[in-house]
This record gives C-alpha cells, sequence and structure tokens, in this order.
C-alpha cells in the first residue's frame, strides 16, 4: 500500500499519542494488518505498558521536543497525529503547535501526515443556538489545524485534517458508558431520533488507508460514520455487540430553559422562600384574617397546589435523556468512498482485539537511523535550526 509506486515495503506508519484512547484502539487494529508497519510513539515507559502487555512493540520520546523528532519520525512515510495535550491554554497551545510543525518537519521525504481534530470546532452543538461559540477546547483545536496548514505549505508534504465526531469502539469511552446503561437496562433516548456524529474506530482506519493508499485527497474532512449513523443506531449496535436486548424509554429531549423562563423560575424560588420564614408567614396569617372570604380561599387553594408541586416534584422520576443525544448534526466535508461502517462492523472487527497475543514483552523499537549522507545531516541540521528559532 503506497501512494507512491516505488515504495514496495509496508509502509511504516508513526501514531503520535499511541497510548491515548484513540490511539491505543487503532494500534491494536492496524496491528493486524499486513501492508503497513506501526509505530506506536509513547512519551514514556508506563505510558506504553498497556501497548506492550498487548504484545505492540513502541518506540518512547517527546514529538513536542525538537531534539526527540527525528529520531522518532525520521523513517516514518506517515504521521498520524493522535496527541491531546493538557495543561494551561497556553501550555496546550505551543505543545500542540510544536507537535503538528514537528510531524511534517521529521517524518520521512514526501511523508503524509494525518492530523485528527474535533466536530467542536464547528462550536456549541446544543440545539436552536443563535451564535455557536466555541469551547476552549474547540478554539484550541482550530488553532492546532491553523498550524498543520502552515507546516503543510512550508513542507509541501500531504496533510488530511479527519474532524472527528464522539469516538466510538471498545476501548473508547463513550462505548463503555452506552453499554453500562443497557446492562443496568436504564437506557433514555429522546423520542426524536437525531444524527449522532458518531465514529467507530473501524471507519478512522477506513480512512486512514483510504487516505494512505492515494484514495482520497488531501484535504480537511469531517470523519463520522458512513452514512452517519443516529442515536438509536449506536444503541442498537451496542447491545448487539452485547448480546442483550435494547429496552430503551423514549422521553422528550432535554430543554435548556429560556431566559424568561429561567427569569420565572428565579423569582418563584425567592418568593417560595420569602414566604417559608416564620416571621413572613405569622403576618401573612395575620393579615388574612382581615382579607375578604375570596381572597383567603384563593391564597389557601395557591398553599394546596404549591404543596402538591413539592411532593410530586420529590417523586423518583426517568432522568431526562443526555444533552448529547440532542445535539446538532453536523458535517459539511464527508470523505466519499468509504466503505459503510455497518459493513465494516458486519466482518466482528473487534472480535478478540482486547486479547493479549504475545507470551513476552516485546522490546521497544529502536530509533529511526540517523542522517546517513553529509546531504541528509545537513537537512536535518537546517530542520533542527528552523523548528528551534
Ligand atoms: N475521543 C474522542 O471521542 C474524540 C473526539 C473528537 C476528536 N478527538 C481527537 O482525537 C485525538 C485523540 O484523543 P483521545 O481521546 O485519544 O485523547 P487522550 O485519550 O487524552 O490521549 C491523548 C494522547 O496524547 C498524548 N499527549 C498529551 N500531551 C502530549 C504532549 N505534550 N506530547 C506528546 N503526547 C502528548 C497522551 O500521552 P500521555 O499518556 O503521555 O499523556 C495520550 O497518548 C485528539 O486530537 C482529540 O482532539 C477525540
Amino acid at each position: 500500500m503506497s501512494r507512491n509506486a516505488n515504495v514496495t515495503r509496508p509502509l511504516k506508519v508513526a501514531i503520535l499519542g499511541a497510548n491515548g484512547q484513540v490511539g491505543a484502539e487503532l494500534c491494536l487494529l492496524l496491528a493486524r494488518r499486513t501492508d503497513v508497519e506501526i509505530i506506536p510513539v509513547c512519551r514514556n515507559r508506563s505510558g506504553s505498558a498497556y501497548l506492550r502487555w498487548m504484545g505492540l512493540a513502541c518506540r518512547h520520546g517527546r514529538p513536542a521536543d525538537a531534539a526527540d523528532g527525528s529520531r522518532l519520525l525520521r523513517d516514518c512515510d506517515v504521521v498520524i497525529n493522535s496527541t491531546l495535550a493538557t495543561g494551561t491554554p497556553g501550555e496546550i497551545r505551543r505543545a500542540e503547535d510544536r507537535i503538528a510543525c514537528h510531524a511534517f518537519q521529521y517524518s520521512a521525504p514526501g511523508a503524509t501526515v494525518i492530523h485528527f481534530s474535533t466536530q467542536s470546532v464547528y462550536g456549541d452543538p446544543r440545539a436552536g443556538r443563535l451564535m455557536r461559540w466555541e469551547s476552549p477546547y474547540g478554539r484550541a483545536k482550530l488553532a492546532t489545524e491553523r498550524s498543520v496548514r502552515r507546516a503543510q505549505q512550508r513542507t509541501g508534504k500531504p496533510a488530511y485534517l479527519f474532524r472527528l465526531g464522539h469516538v466510538c469502539g471498545p476501548l473508547q469511552n463513550i462505548s463503555s458508558d452506552i453499554q453500562a446503561e443497557i446492562r443496568a437496562g436504564r437506557v433514555v433516548l429522546p423520542e426524536r431520533d437525531c444524527a449522532s456524529n458518531t465514529v467507530f474506530t473501524v471507519t478512522i482506519v477506513d480512512a486512514i488507508l483510504k487516505a494512505i493508499s492515494g484514495g482520497v485527497a488531501p484535504g480537511t474532512y469531517d470523519l463520522m460514520n458512513a452514512p452517519q449513523w443516529t442515536w438509536s443506531q449506536v444503541y442498537a449496535y451496542e447491545a448487539q455487540s452485547l448480546g442483550l436486548p435494547l429496552v430503551t424509554r423514549m422521553v422528550p429531549a432535554a430543554q435548556p430553559p429560556q431566559l424568561k423562563q429561567r427569569l420565572q423560575r428565579q423569582a418563584l424560588r425567592a418568593l417560595g422562600a420569602l414566604t417559608g420564614l416564620p416571621l413572613v408567614r405569622q403576618q401573612g396569617n395575620r393579615l388574612m384574617a382581615h382579607l375578604p372570604d375570596a381572597v383567603n380561599r384563593r391564597a389557601q387553594a395557591w398553599w394546596y397546589a404549591r404543596r402538591i408541586r413539592t411532593e410530586i416534584a420529590s417523586l423518583p422520576k426517568l432522568p431526562p435523556p443526555a444533552e448529547h443525544l440532542s445535539w446538532v448534526a453536523n458535517g459539511r466535508a464527508f470523505i466519499d468512498g468509504l466503505t459503510p461502517t455497518a459493513e465494516l462492523l458486519r466482518s466482528l472487527p473487534y472480535a478478540g482485539l482486547m486479547r493479549p497475543v504475545h507470551t513476552s514483552w516485546p522490546p521497544d523499537l529502536p530509533d529511526a537511523e540517523p542522517p546517513q549522507t553529509p546531504h541528509e545531516r545537513l537537512n536535518m541540521e537546517r530542520m533542527v535550526a528552523e523548528t528551534s528559532s
């Protein structure tokens, strides 16, 4: 598999952030293939313990450090950036910038770079918003996308930006949460079934393979299931993979209260708190005794209605469906030609994925060979100087 017809060996594919929830599952899926050789890159050996326990040899180092970039990536034909930096906004920005740049600068000449971004770049996903403000996460990912495009233009290497939706698969939090709801028999879905923006890891692998074989033009894409799945389809798949029936309770979607309702509620709460004060109650009762009968009866009816409402509110009730089940459907630039996700899942790609297949821990992967010729050494020195300036 190669966009370069001269390369006949399996392509070397580095996965940065290999021990993250998305990176680790992609490593396990790609390791089963014979047409790619994966280089899982983790920052340290404790981080890579799970992958090594699963039999995958790893390379160790910090892709954000210029000093490590070359030995980690120099021999890689493809670099998949699945890192997600943490820290203060400034630290995140700097780390993500450097990793994005180094993926281009230190990979093999002509290498392909695949960068994972997110649907959060489209802003607030709640329905009915006039403005879709971005969260700090969405803003940081947009800034990193810009760094990726700049590095792409500087180096001329092909780049793919995949804006992932909620990632599903056996190692993904969202799939574990859905399966826990199904096992406990407490699935609550909104009556109106919405597009889910989810993407199973098998579809991410499909997109990666199509990109590196030249079947998709470089660019920025929304990467969701092909075609998009609704939430009921996601729940039905997870129930089927557990071998359990899907018992759902359908309720109206959770509606975020409008400003007017919020103000009314606050005013009523304040009034309720005031009338609950002993002094106010005492004085109120005294005053009521002097008012006409009709007013007394209305006040009493109001009081009974309030008490009943409080009692009803304290009865156990169904929780509203999770807010993300009604988020708006995204998706502007889908990848043409992806295999339908349902078809990929039909071949049971996750069967046995989490079972270690080795009897001993693999040795660590060696670093990439240092530059051999004077020309290569000169190129390398130039790249290091450019990145550190
Ligand atoms: N999960 C989803 O549903 C989802 C949805 C949309 C987009 N995405 C995107 O997919 C990518 C992976 O997400 P994830 O959920 O797998 O994240 P994750 O579980 O938090 O993993 C993050 C990975 O990045 C590494 N990392 C963090 N800071 C680093 C740094 N300074 N230098 C090098 N590596 C660093 C971590 O390594 P350590 O263990 O050493 O910290 C870890 O391997 C991200 O770009 C994210 O925005 C994910």
